[in-house]
């Protein structure tokens, strides 16, 4: 079966009340690729918001989530509230976290496993820095990052795998479109070897990394690019037409 385009919109630690409701007018007024699903993941205080004006079909969902139950954890948000809210998945493993919060690869997969066990579907990020590409060391990372995850979930069907080199995000310096498709096939063959053959062939890979207007067409032909995890163009106009990348 054909995966379904989907394009994520990480509006990350940005925003207010009145900004959200805009990018959410300019949402439910556009016309979007009915053949593409759209995920958006405000800032975590505005999913409910989000949820009470954005039209259905759009899904929401969170940046990050506890693996706990709810319970004495101060400033934490568990998988019940964000469903008791309306967001439907959560963003995991995103390279911000772990480089400022020192989410581990263990992390990262109790998470996984968490959502998933609780009904959210997840959005795993994996992603490499500069240095490690240049040392050749890419595919290595990235396969260390996703076997944590491999080992810790049994079923996939709710998991969207998001490529996102660390030295392209909010660089303006986007992965070349061949760059981002090595990396989607070698992760689709890690998934075949690890997994199984099913999986890496339904599983979706998202590229994320500096997604704009002006290239997100070229990338969308990419065979195993399946979608978008977009930033900065996500709080702009620019978001409908990356939604549109394939029409
Ligand atoms: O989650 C989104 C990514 O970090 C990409 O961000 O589109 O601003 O480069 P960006």
């Amino acid at each position: 079966m054909a995966r379904k385009f989907l394009v994520a919109a990480n509006y990350k630690m940005n925003g207010s009340i009145a900004s959200v409701r805009q990018l959410i007018q300019q949402l439910n007024e556009s016309k979007l690729d009915p053949d593409v699903e759209v995920v958006i993941s405000p800032p975590c205080i505005y999913i409910l918001l989000a949820r009470e004006t954005l039209k259905p079909g759009i899904e929401i969902s969170a940046q990050n989530v506890s693996d706990k139950p709810a319970g004495a954890f101060t400033g934490e948000t568990s998988v019940e509230h964000l469903k008791d809210v309306g967001a439907t998945w959560t963003i995991l493993g995103h390279s911000e976290r772990r480089q400022y919060y020192h989410e581990t690869d263990a992390v990262v997969a109790s998470k996984t496993k968490f959502a998933l066990d609780n009904g959210l579907g997840t959005i795993v990020c994996c992603g490499e820095s500069l240095e490690e590409r240049e040392s050749g060391k890419t595919v290595a990372v990235v396969e260390k990052q996703l076997k944590a995850v491999v080992d810790a979930v049994k079923d996939w069907s709710k998991i969207v795998v998001a490529y996102e080199p660390i030295w392209a995000i909010g660089t303006g310096k986007v992965a070349t479109t061949e760059q981002a498709q090595e990396v989607h096939v070698a992760i689709r063959k890690f998934l075949a070897k690890e997994v199984s053959s099913e999986v890496a062939e339904a599983t979706r890979i998202l590229y994320g990394g500096s997604v704009s207007e002006k290239n997100c067409k070229e990338l969308a032909k990419q065979a195993d690019i399946d979608g978008f995890l977009v930033g900065g163009a996500s709080l702009k106009p620019a978001f409908i037409d990356i939604i549109n990348a394939k029409q």
